[in-house]
């Protein structure tokens, strides 16, 4: 069995080690895939833009691709998933019709309050000076939001007016994100823990993958910019079976009722973003795919085979298909070039001892004119150790980081540390 794997990081790494397990496959095109991806059975594709549906649709049909596999936010929300099926090509991911729930923001706040799924409360703009207006007496802290995609960057945390205000600005005036700023929802500030809760889900039932917990800022500490994710673990201790329990009838089967309705059924991972607040769970954000690095952790954990279960989101069997994780803990985490999320330098050889491939997702790597293995990218690589105890993955993970050589070589000392609390004190 031959599959396409659009995507190129970490994230698309660890679904391809994934569907490696399973004996059926024979073949992986990873479109483009990144040079640090070396399994056996994987080639890389280049020369095909992963948004353009028509050439990655094309590229599938002509090398007699059996299944496709979209992981990133952007080819889904183009519509690749689309052009694959117009082709006569099964993929895993949702059309473009149902990726709009990560597409926009406006469109997944506006389907939350339809349906009374709980989430903050929020207004949308689209002037620039309506907004500012509206920020004068607005409770702060306050959120802003750009509408579309915006490479993960979109979302500012406004402790102050001014804050809030600059972010206006720079997304409605200076455009900062193109098109992706010209609306925007402003929302109400929300405290509380973070879970991810990636599911699996056919359009009837949503299978729920273990929970995690990313580590978004650069610093120790959670200090710093906001980054793709400096590591991550699972499960997270704040998900209890009675807030799992809750999600479930509040959220998820409401989201997923609620695209149903809107006729824009929903297959594939609906990716949930938690807040864990003193009035319940509410979504801080969907995502209409793998996260990434939360898909480094969670994948390493799953007992059932990855491509079953893909292949029973598109063909809506679901419901009879077993989708069951090991009862052990998981930390990744992400050794990244030094200055990342700002600017850092890359090129430098990348070197990963043999006795740790099997546990190392690479992200940003690429071979030199030499062909030797240079890192090339902000996050370079993810580590993640399985383990019984959190505190025996988290070790583990630690060790095995330190093995990787790259010249700037930076990494956070504390993840998982925030869990490891947390888990202590329940
Ligand atoms: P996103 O880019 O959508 O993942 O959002 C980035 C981060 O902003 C989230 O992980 C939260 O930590 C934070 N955030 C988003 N919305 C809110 C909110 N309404 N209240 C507090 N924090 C938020
Ligand atoms: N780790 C967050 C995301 O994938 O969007």
């Amino acid at each position: 069995m031959k599959i396409l794997v659009v995507g190129g990081g970490g994230r698309e790494h660890a679904v391809i080690k994934k569907l490696l397990e399973n004996r059926e496959v024979t073949k992986i095109l990873a479109l483009p895939g990144n040079a640090g991806m070396e399994e056996e059975k994987v080639s890389l594709v280049s020369g095909i833009t992963p948004t353009d549906g028509e050439a990655v649709a094309g590229f599938a049909a002509e090398n007699a691709v059996d299944y496709a596999v979209v992981t990133p936010d952007d080819p889904l929300v183009a519509g690749v998933a689309d052009a694959l099926a117009a082709k006569g090509i099964p993929s895993f991911g949702p059309n473009k019709a149902a990726a709009i729930i990560e597409g926009s923001k406006v469109f997944s706040k506006d389907l939350m309050k339809k349906y009374g799924i709980p989430t903050a409360a929020y207004e949308v703009f689209d002037s620039c000076e309506a907004a500012l207006e509206y920020l004068e007496t607005a409770p702060i802290p306050t959120v802003v939001k750009a509408d579309g995609l915006a490479l993960g960057k979109g979302v500012t945390v406004a402790m102050t007016r001014e804050e809030a205000k600059e972010a206006v600005v720079s997304a409605m005036e200076d455009k900062v994100f193109g098109a992706s700023g010209d609306k925007i929802v402003i929302e109400e500030f929300l405290e509380g823990p973070e879970v991810s809760v990636l599911s699996f889900t056919d359009g009837k039932v949503v299978k729920p993958m273990v929970s995690s917990m990313d580590h978004k800022r650069a610093g120790d500490n959670d200090t710093g910019p906001n980054t793709g994710g400096m590591g991550v673990i699972a499960p997270n201790p704040y998900y209890t079976k009675e807030i799992a329990d809750e999600c479930m009838e509040k959220i998820f089967l409401p989201t997923i009722e609620a695209m149903n309705k809107e006729g824009r059924t929903f297959k594939g991972c609906l990716y949930f973003g938690l807040m864990i607040t003193k009035d319940g769970p509410k979504v801080i954000e969907y995502n209409c795919r793998f996260g990434d690095p939360e898909t480094q952790v969670v994948l390493p954990l799953m007992k059932s085979d990855l491509l079953t279960v893909m292949k029973a989101t598109t063909e809506g069997t679901l419901s009879e298909t077993d989708v069951q994780f090991d009862d052990k803990c998981a930390c990744c985490v992400i050794a990244a070039s030094d200055g990342y999320p700002k600017s850092y330098q890359k090129g430098f050889p990348l070197t990963i001892p043999e006795e740790i491939r099997n546990n190392t997702y690479v992200a940003g790597a690429k071979l030199n004119d030499e062909g030797v293995l240079v890192t090339n990218g902000g996050r370079v690589l993810g580590v993640t150790a399985t383990a019984d105890t959190l505190e025996e993955a988290i070790s583990k993970a630690y060790e095995m980081v330190e093995k990787v050589e790259f010249e700037n070589k930076y990494f956070r000392h504390d993840i998982g540390q925030r869990a490891l609390k947390a888990g202590r004190e329940q």
